[in-house]
């Protein structure tokens, strides 16, 4: 398929449906050919709703006066025996950026993870750190890391943060996390304020650039008390449009099907999966601290079981002809090396 940036941004605005749809079936053969028809689980725990930054589209930045928690080692091992009984063999915890995981606490967490899985993936996606700190994380054993680039474009970059969150500084991160061997996990959010085509072929070029092991799209949804309550929420069809280039682009990178696109619409994530993506993340997360996490408004699964969300999403992969094989569901491309510029 033609991906030349006049090519990409016809494909980003036609109205012709047959134009879409041959773009989906395209993205899904070159899926098929590097990973077969199978959708990866990964588990997903919120470590920590605390967070020291004040990203202007999030419900959990600073400036929110909401409850917070963290969860203890304990309980986050708790969280992996019940996902490993359910045949999960990725956790990924995910947090704000909070002080009070040091490095010392989340090594010894991830160590703690590895010990009693040793068959297990650990992601991790605390936010911008030190690359000394990337570096103890790493050797802890933690194998993958997820830092959303957000946008590509340095003015949009700060049209989204204040201006203490420096866009140099997550390309930095990004580079350091690759240096340091992790896969990789980039990525953004479709129509959040501002984002406009041309917003959109910089993120385009940077995956295509940077090559990262995975990226990580959704559409925008406001979160309620944020600057961008009263903002719209993004296209479901753009974010689709863009998972079908995306894996075109980069056969192997692994692509989710992510909450957002589930919470926007009730067949987003199986929407996904036909437009190219392959991996799922149900939450782990313990039943009474998911309302807690809420990055923007309703949330899936807010109120289920770590049982009952990863049941679900099962029967609806297997409803669309995907496996949801019992395995780490790694990178299957070569080691990419690309740096951020
Ligand atoms: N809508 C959609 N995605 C959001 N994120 C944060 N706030 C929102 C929102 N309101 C995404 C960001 C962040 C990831 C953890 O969640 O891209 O990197
Ligand atoms: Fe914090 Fe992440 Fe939300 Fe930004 S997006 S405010 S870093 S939790």
């Amino acid at each position: 398929m033609n991906l030349s940036s006049s090519n990409l941004e016809r494909l980003l605005t036609t109205s012709d449906p047959v134009a879409v749809d041959d773009l989906y079936e395209e993205a899904c053969r070159q899926r098929d050919a590097v990973y077969g028809r199978k959708v990866f689980m990964r588990g997903l725990i919120e470590v920590s709703s605390h967070c020291r930054n004040n990203c202007l589209y999030c419900g959990l930045r600073r400036d929110m006066k909401c409850e917070r928690y963290r969860l203890s080692k304990e309980q986050i091992l708790h969280c992996c025996r019940t996902g490993y009984g359910l045949g999960f063999r990725t956790f990924v915890m995910q947090g704000g950026e909070d002080g009070w995981m040091t490095d010392e606490r989340v090594c010894d967490i991830v160590r703690a993870v590895k010990a009693e899985f040793p068959d297990c993936a650990v992601t991790l996606s605390l936010g911008e750190r030190g690359r000394e700190s990337f570096a103890r994380l790493r050797e802890a054993g933690a194998d993958r890391y997820l830092l959303r680039h957000e946008t590509a474009d340095p003015a949009h970059y700060a049209r989204l943060h204040p201006a203490e969150m420096r866009f140099e500084h997550r390309m930095q991160c990004l580079q350091d996390l690759r240096e340091l061997g992790f896969q990789v996990g980039a990525g953004f959010m479709v129509g959040s304020p501002d984002q406009s085509i041309a917003t959109l072929m910089k993120d385009l070029e940077f995956i295509d650039r940077f090559r990262p092991e995975m990226v990580g799209i959704g559409p925008f949804i406001p979160a309620a008390g944020t600057p961008f309550e009263h903002e719209p929420a993004g296209s479901v069809e753009l974010t689709l449009r863009l998972l079908a280039i995306i894996r075109i682009m980069h056969p192997h990178v692994l692509l989710p099907a992510t909450s957002a696109l589930g919470t926007l619409h009730p067949q987003g994530r199986e929407r996904a999966i036909r437009a190219g993506a392959n991996v799922v993340m149900p939450n782990l997360s313990p039943q009474d601290t998911r309302a807690l996490y809420s990055i923007y408004n309703n949330k899936l699964a807010t109120g289920s079981e770590a049982a009952e969300s990863a049941a679900d999403i099962r029967a609806r992969m297997k409803a669309i002809g995907m496996e949801v094989p019992t395995e780490r569901g790694d990178y299957q491309g070569t080691k990419n090396q690309a740096s951020v510029q």
